[in-house]
Protein backbone atom coordinates (compact mmCIF):
# COMPACT_ATOMS: atom_id res chain seq x y z
CA UNK A 1 0.00 0.00 0.00
CA UNK A 2 1.27 3.47 -1.07
CA UNK A 3 2.21 5.91 2.20
CA UNK A 4 0.15 9.44 2.87
CA UNK A 5 3.73 11.14 2.94
CA UNK A 6 3.30 10.34 -1.33
CA UNK A 7 -0.24 12.02 -1.63
CA UNK A 8 -1.03 15.86 -3.05
CA UNK A 9 -0.98 17.72 0.53
CA UNK A 10 -4.00 19.67 -1.13
CA UNK A 11 -5.60 16.40 -0.93
CA UNK A 12 -5.12 15.39 2.52
CA UNK A 13 -6.43 19.44 3.48
CA UNK A 14 -9.55 18.32 1.62
CA UNK A 15 -10.35 15.12 3.23
CA UNK A 16 -9.05 17.30 6.78
CA UNK A 17 -12.24 19.86 5.85
CA UNK A 18 -14.41 16.78 5.06
CA UNK A 19 -14.34 15.10 7.50
CA UNK A 20 -14.75 18.18 10.35
CA UNK A 21 -18.48 17.56 9.26
CA UNK A 22 -21.37 16.68 11.82
CA UNK A 23 -22.46 12.80 11.83
CA UNK A 24 -25.02 11.11 14.12
CA UNK A 25 -23.52 10.64 17.80
CA UNK A 26 -20.14 11.60 16.14
CA UNK A 27 -19.47 8.26 14.67
CA UNK A 28 -17.69 9.81 12.11
CA UNK A 29 -19.12 6.63 8.94
CA UNK A 30 -16.93 7.47 6.63
CA UNK A 31 -13.81 5.97 5.02
CA UNK A 32 -11.87 7.51 2.09
CA UNK A 33 -10.23 6.18 -0.99
CA UNK A 34 -7.69 8.54 -3.81
CA UNK A 35 -7.02 7.68 -6.89
CA UNK A 36 -5.03 9.67 -8.36
CA UNK A 37 -7.17 13.42 -8.52
CA UNK A 38 -10.31 11.89 -7.53
CA UNK A 39 -11.60 11.14 -4.04
CA UNK A 40 -14.26 8.50 -2.89
CA UNK A 41 -16.23 8.70 0.52
CA UNK A 42 -17.58 5.46 1.38
CA UNK A 43 -19.83 4.48 4.54
CA UNK A 44 -18.16 2.82 7.31
CA UNK A 45 -20.93 1.08 8.12
CA UNK A 46 -19.55 -0.61 11.01
CA UNK A 47 -20.13 2.68 12.45
CA UNK A 48 -23.97 2.75 11.97
CA UNK A 49 -26.27 3.34 14.91
CA UNK A 50 -28.49 0.19 14.93
CA UNK A 51 -30.86 1.32 17.44
CA UNK A 52 -31.48 5.02 16.22
CA UNK A 53 -30.98 4.93 12.69
CA UNK A 54 -31.93 1.19 11.71
CA UNK A 55 -32.36 2.07 7.75
CA UNK A 56 -29.19 4.08 7.64
CA UNK A 57 -30.67 7.65 6.52
CA UNK A 58 -28.45 9.24 9.05
CA UNK A 59 -25.46 8.11 8.41
CA UNK A 60 -25.95 8.54 4.68
CA UNK A 61 -26.71 12.29 5.74
CA UNK A 62 -23.52 12.65 7.31
CA UNK A 63 -21.74 11.27 4.45
CA UNK A 64 -23.95 14.29 2.81
CA UNK A 65 -22.61 16.93 4.94
CA UNK A 66 -18.68 15.42 4.72
CA UNK A 67 -19.39 15.72 0.75
CA UNK A 68 -20.62 19.56 1.03
CA UNK A 69 -16.91 20.44 3.26
CA UNK A 70 -15.19 18.50 0.75
CA UNK A 71 -16.63 20.23 -2.10
CA UNK A 72 -16.17 23.85 -0.39
CA UNK A 73 -12.75 22.83 0.52
CA UNK A 74 -11.88 21.96 -3.14
CA UNK A 75 -13.14 25.20 -5.02
CA UNK A 76 -10.54 27.04 -2.27
CA UNK A 77 -7.90 24.82 -3.20
CA UNK A 78 -8.63 26.17 -6.39
CA UNK A 79 -9.84 22.69 -7.78
CA UNK A 80 -13.18 22.07 -9.87
CA UNK A 81 -14.89 19.25 -8.24
CA UNK A 82 -16.91 17.13 -10.31
CA UNK A 83 -19.46 14.83 -8.09
CA UNK A 84 -20.54 10.92 -9.03
CA UNK A 85 -22.61 9.39 -6.93
CA UNK A 86 -23.15 5.39 -7.46
CA UNK A 87 -25.58 4.32 -5.57
CA UNK A 88 -26.62 0.88 -7.39
CA UNK A 89 -27.90 -2.41 -5.46
CA UNK A 90 -24.92 -2.54 -3.26
CA UNK A 91 -22.33 0.22 -4.41
CA UNK A 92 -22.22 3.03 -1.81
CA UNK A 93 -19.60 5.10 -3.93
CA UNK A 94 -19.42 8.89 -3.78
CA UNK A 95 -17.00 10.06 -6.14
CA UNK A 96 -15.05 13.72 -6.63
CA UNK A 97 -13.23 14.03 -9.47
CA UNK A 98 -10.67 17.28 -9.11
CA UNK A 99 -10.14 19.43 -12.06
CA UNK A 100 -7.26 22.47 -11.99
CA UNK A 101 -9.02 25.42 -11.74
CA UNK A 102 -7.95 28.64 -13.66
CA UNK A 103 -10.67 30.89 -11.40
CA UNK A 104 -10.86 31.62 -8.00
CA UNK A 105 -14.43 30.08 -6.80
CA UNK A 106 -13.77 30.20 -3.12
CA UNK A 107 -17.78 30.25 -1.10
CA UNK A 108 -17.42 32.43 1.82
CA UNK A 109 -18.86 29.09 3.81
CA UNK A 110 -15.84 27.58 3.78
CA UNK A 111 -14.41 29.95 5.98
CA UNK A 112 -16.90 28.78 8.95
CA UNK A 113 -16.24 24.68 8.25
CA UNK A 114 -14.31 24.57 11.38
CA UNK A 115 -16.14 27.11 13.48
CA UNK A 116 -19.68 25.18 13.00
CA UNK A 117 -20.50 23.04 15.72
CA UNK A 118 -23.62 21.55 17.16
CA UNK A 119 -24.20 24.18 19.82
CA UNK A 120 -26.57 22.00 22.86
CA UNK A 121 -26.70 24.94 25.67
CA UNK A 122 -29.53 26.59 26.24
CA UNK A 123 -29.93 29.62 23.79
CA UNK A 124 -30.62 33.59 24.54
CA UNK A 125 -34.56 33.52 24.25
CA UNK A 126 -33.33 36.40 21.52
CA UNK A 127 -35.41 36.75 18.11
CA UNK A 128 -33.87 36.36 14.70
CA UNK A 129 -33.98 39.20 12.23
CA UNK A 130 -36.41 38.21 9.09
CA UNK A 131 -33.01 39.52 7.02
CA UNK A 132 -31.10 37.26 8.83
CA UNK A 133 -33.71 34.59 8.53
CA UNK A 134 -34.25 35.00 4.91
CA UNK A 135 -30.46 33.92 4.38
CA UNK A 136 -30.69 30.92 6.21
CA UNK A 137 -33.87 29.75 4.53
CA UNK A 138 -32.50 30.30 1.17
CA UNK A 139 -29.22 28.42 2.26
CA UNK A 140 -30.63 25.57 2.96
CA UNK A 141 -32.39 25.45 -0.46
CA UNK A 142 -31.53 22.26 -3.08
CA UNK A 143 -33.96 20.35 -5.43
CA UNK A 144 -34.00 17.29 -3.64
CA UNK A 145 -34.36 18.93 -0.20
CA UNK A 146 -37.41 21.26 1.66
CA UNK A 147 -37.35 23.26 4.64
CA UNK A 148 -39.91 24.24 6.78
CA UNK A 149 -38.75 27.32 9.32
CA UNK A 150 -41.45 27.39 12.61
CA UNK A 151 -40.45 30.62 14.00
CA UNK A 152 -43.85 31.63 15.83
CA UNK A 153 -44.88 30.60 19.22
CA UNK A 154 -47.90 28.64 18.77
CA UNK A 155 -46.12 26.62 15.69
CA UNK A 156 -43.38 25.98 18.22
CA UNK A 157 -45.44 24.88 20.61
CA UNK A 158 -47.49 22.61 18.66
CA UNK A 159 -43.93 21.31 17.80
CA UNK A 160 -43.30 20.54 21.85
CA UNK A 161 -45.82 17.99 21.91
CA UNK A 162 -43.59 15.60 18.58
CA UNK A 163 -40.31 16.53 20.16
CA UNK A 164 -41.58 15.11 23.92
CA UNK A 165 -43.01 12.48 22.70
CA UNK A 166 -40.00 11.45 20.92
CA UNK A 167 -37.95 12.24 23.62
CA UNK A 168 -40.14 9.73 25.70
CA UNK A 169 -40.06 6.81 23.18
CA UNK A 170 -36.02 6.97 23.22
CA UNK A 171 -35.52 7.83 26.91
CA UNK A 172 -37.77 4.33 27.46
CA UNK A 173 -36.14 2.33 25.08
CA UNK A 174 -33.01 0.83 27.09
CA UNK A 175 -31.63 -0.18 24.03
CA UNK A 176 -31.35 3.56 22.82
CA UNK A 177 -29.88 4.77 25.42
CA UNK A 178 -27.59 1.93 25.82
CA UNK A 179 -26.70 3.15 22.14
CA UNK A 180 -25.98 6.51 23.09
CA UNK A 181 -24.22 5.92 26.36
CA UNK A 182 -21.83 3.62 24.31
CA UNK A 183 -20.92 7.04 22.38
CA UNK A 184 -20.62 9.37 25.07
CA UNK A 185 -16.77 10.15 26.07
CA UNK A 186 -17.00 10.99 29.59
CA UNK A 187 -14.05 12.70 30.08
CA UNK A 188 -11.33 14.69 28.77
CA UNK A 189 -9.07 11.95 28.48
CA UNK A 190 -10.92 9.43 26.20
CA UNK A 191 -12.67 11.57 24.07
CA UNK A 192 -8.82 12.99 23.19
CA UNK A 193 -7.66 9.35 23.08
CA UNK A 194 -10.75 8.38 20.77
CA UNK A 195 -11.72 10.84 18.67
CA UNK A 196 -14.93 10.14 18.15
CA UNK A 197 -18.51 10.11 20.16
CA UNK A 198 -19.91 13.25 22.06
CA UNK A 199 -17.72 14.32 24.42
CA UNK A 200 -19.71 14.96 27.76
CA UNK A 201 -18.38 18.20 27.82
CA UNK A 202 -20.06 19.42 24.60
CA UNK A 203 -23.05 18.55 25.87
CA UNK A 204 -22.62 20.38 29.13
CA UNK A 205 -21.40 17.90 31.45
CA UNK A 206 -18.46 17.52 33.61
CA UNK A 207 -16.17 15.08 33.04
CA UNK A 208 -17.33 12.33 35.73
CA UNK A 209 -15.50 9.24 33.91
CA UNK A 210 -17.01 6.49 32.57
CA UNK A 211 -18.23 4.24 35.46
CA UNK A 212 -20.35 7.48 37.01
CA UNK A 213 -21.50 8.75 33.97
CA UNK A 214 -23.07 5.58 33.09
CA UNK A 215 -24.53 5.33 35.77
CA UNK A 216 -26.45 8.66 35.55
CA UNK A 217 -27.16 8.43 32.06
CA UNK A 218 -28.97 4.80 32.41
CA UNK A 219 -30.46 5.33 35.88
CA UNK A 220 -31.04 8.90 36.96
CA UNK A 221 -31.69 10.63 33.67
CA UNK A 222 -35.54 9.66 32.90
CA UNK A 223 -38.22 10.26 30.27
CA UNK A 224 -39.64 12.78 32.66
CA UNK A 225 -35.81 15.30 33.36
CA UNK A 226 -35.43 14.92 29.71
CA UNK A 227 -39.26 16.10 28.96
CA UNK A 228 -38.08 19.05 31.43
CA UNK A 229 -34.64 19.80 29.55
CA UNK A 230 -36.21 19.98 26.63
CA UNK A 231 -38.98 22.02 27.18
CA UNK A 232 -36.40 24.55 28.96
CA UNK A 233 -34.41 24.20 25.81
CA UNK A 234 -37.14 24.66 23.57
CA UNK A 235 -38.29 28.21 24.68
CA UNK A 236 -35.34 29.70 24.61
CA UNK A 237 -34.80 28.84 21.29
CA UNK A 238 -35.58 31.40 17.95
CA UNK A 239 -36.67 28.74 15.61
CA UNK A 240 -36.48 25.41 14.61
CA UNK A 241 -35.95 24.08 10.67
CA UNK A 242 -37.47 21.04 9.45
CA UNK A 243 -35.50 19.28 7.01
CA UNK A 244 -37.71 17.37 4.86
CA UNK A 245 -36.46 14.72 1.98
CA UNK A 246 -37.92 14.28 -1.63
CA UNK A 247 -38.33 10.33 -0.81
CA UNK A 248 -36.42 7.79 1.36
CA UNK A 249 -33.21 6.87 -0.45
CA UNK A 250 -29.38 6.83 -0.39
CA UNK A 251 -28.89 9.46 -2.70
CA UNK A 252 -31.67 11.65 -1.58
CA UNK A 253 -30.83 11.37 2.00
CA UNK A 254 -26.48 12.73 0.60
CA UNK A 255 -28.35 15.44 -0.85
CA UNK A 256 -29.81 16.38 2.17
CA UNK A 257 -27.25 16.19 4.04
CA UNK A 258 -25.15 18.68 1.33
CA UNK A 259 -28.47 21.39 2.49
CA UNK A 260 -28.05 20.78 5.98
CA UNK A 261 -24.36 21.47 6.01
CA UNK A 262 -24.98 24.68 4.24
CA UNK A 263 -27.68 25.64 6.52
CA UNK A 264 -25.00 24.72 9.34
CA UNK A 265 -22.41 26.85 7.89
CA UNK A 266 -24.80 29.73 7.27
CA UNK A 267 -25.99 29.75 10.47
CA UNK A 268 -22.37 30.20 11.71
CA UNK A 269 -21.51 32.78 9.58
CA UNK A 270 -24.78 34.68 10.78
CA UNK A 271 -23.63 34.13 14.19
CA UNK A 272 -26.09 32.18 15.52
CA UNK A 273 -25.92 28.64 16.69
CA UNK A 274 -28.23 25.24 16.02
CA UNK A 275 -28.58 21.67 17.72
CA UNK A 276 -30.24 19.07 16.61
CA UNK A 277 -33.96 17.57 18.54
CA UNK A 278 -34.11 15.01 15.98
CA UNK A 279 -36.50 12.82 17.89
CA UNK A 280 -39.97 13.38 16.34
CA UNK A 281 -38.38 12.08 12.75
CA UNK A 282 -36.38 9.22 14.20
CA UNK A 283 -39.24 7.85 15.97
CA UNK A 284 -41.62 6.96 13.37
CA UNK A 285 -45.09 7.17 15.11
CA UNK A 286 -44.20 10.83 15.82
CA UNK A 287 -42.91 11.35 12.31
CA UNK A 288 -46.00 10.30 10.68
CA UNK A 289 -47.36 13.13 13.19
CA UNK A 290 -45.46 15.58 11.61
CA UNK A 291 -45.96 14.23 7.95
CA UNK A 292 -49.65 14.80 9.14
CA UNK A 293 -49.09 17.87 10.97
CA UNK A 294 -47.12 19.64 8.42
CA UNK A 295 -49.72 18.46 5.54
CA UNK A 296 -45.88 16.34 3.70
CA UNK A 297 -47.00 14.78 0.49
CA UNK A 298 -46.06 12.29 -1.61
CA UNK A 299 -43.70 10.26 -0.05
CA UNK A 300 -41.75 13.17 1.59
CA UNK A 301 -39.74 12.70 4.47
CA UNK A 302 -39.03 14.76 7.18
CA UNK A 303 -35.77 13.48 8.65
CA UNK A 304 -33.90 16.68 10.39
CA UNK A 305 -35.38 18.69 13.16
CA UNK A 306 -32.84 21.79 13.58
CA UNK A 307 -33.05 24.55 16.58
CA UNK A 308 -31.00 27.60 16.21
CA UNK A 309 -31.31 31.53 18.03
CA UNK A 310 -27.69 33.16 19.42
CA UNK A 311 -25.75 31.55 22.46
CA UNK A 312 -22.23 31.08 23.35
CA UNK A 313 -19.34 28.74 21.74
CA UNK A 314 -19.05 25.02 23.76
CA UNK A 315 -16.33 22.86 23.92
CA UNK A 316 -15.80 21.44 20.38
CA UNK A 317 -15.67 17.32 19.55
CA UNK A 318 -12.51 15.47 18.95
CA UNK A 319 -12.39 14.15 15.16
CA UNK A 320 -10.22 10.73 13.73
CA UNK A 321 -7.32 11.32 11.49
CA UNK A 322 -7.03 11.60 7.58
CA UNK A 323 -4.80 8.64 8.03
CA UNK A 324 -7.29 6.75 10.05
CA UNK A 325 -10.68 7.21 7.45
CA UNK A 326 -8.18 7.04 4.18
CA UNK A 327 -8.35 3.11 3.72
CA UNK A 328 -5.81 2.78 0.30
CA UNK A 329 -3.43 4.52 1.62
CA UNK A 330 -0.89 3.54 4.97
CA UNK A 331 0.60 6.03 7.95
CA UNK A 332 4.55 6.81 7.55
C1 LIG B 1 -27.59 13.13 10.70
C2 LIG B 1 -27.23 13.69 12.04
C3 LIG B 1 -28.03 13.39 13.14
C4 LIG B 1 -27.73 13.94 14.38
N1 LIG B 1 -28.56 13.68 15.44
C5 LIG B 1 -28.35 14.28 16.63
C6 LIG B 1 -29.27 14.15 17.70
O1 LIG B 1 -30.31 13.49 17.56
N2 LIG B 1 -29.00 14.78 18.88
C7 LIG B 1 -27.88 15.55 19.04
O2 LIG B 1 -27.69 16.13 20.12
N3 LIG B 1 -27.00 15.70 18.04
C8 LIG B 1 -27.21 15.10 16.84
N4 LIG B 1 -26.34 15.30 15.80
C9 LIG B 1 -25.16 16.13 16.02
C10 LIG B 1 -23.93 15.26 16.28
O3 LIG B 1 -24.03 14.61 17.52
C11 LIG B 1 -22.69 16.13 16.17
O4 LIG B 1 -22.57 16.55 14.84
C12 LIG B 1 -21.43 15.36 16.55
O5 LIG B 1 -21.45 15.04 17.91
C13 LIG B 1 -20.16 16.15 16.25
O6 LIG B 1 -20.19 17.38 16.89
P1 LIG B 1 -20.09 18.76 16.08
O7 LIG B 1 -21.23 18.80 15.11
O8 LIG B 1 -20.21 19.82 17.14
O9 LIG B 1 -18.78 18.77 15.37
C14 LIG B 1 -26.60 14.77 14.55
C15 LIG B 1 -25.79 15.06 13.44
C16 LIG B 1 -26.11 14.53 12.19
C17 LIG B 1 -25.26 14.87 11.01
Amino acid sequence: MKSVKELNPAIIEIIEDAIKAPSGHNTQPWKFEVDEMRIIIKPDFARSLKVVDADNHALFISLGCALENLILSAKAHRFNPSVTMNFTNDKNEISIALSKSEIDQKDALYDYISMRQCTRSAYEAKSVEESILRQLRDSAINEDTEVIFITSKTEIADLESFIVEGSNLQFNNRQFVNELVSWIRFSKRSAEKLRDGIWSASMGMPGIGKRIGSVIMKHLVSAQSEARRWKKLISKSAGFALFISNKNGRENWVRLGQSFQRFALTATQLKLKHAHVNMPCEENPVRQKIIQHFNILNDKQPLLLIRFGYGEVMPYSFRRSVEEVLVNYQNG
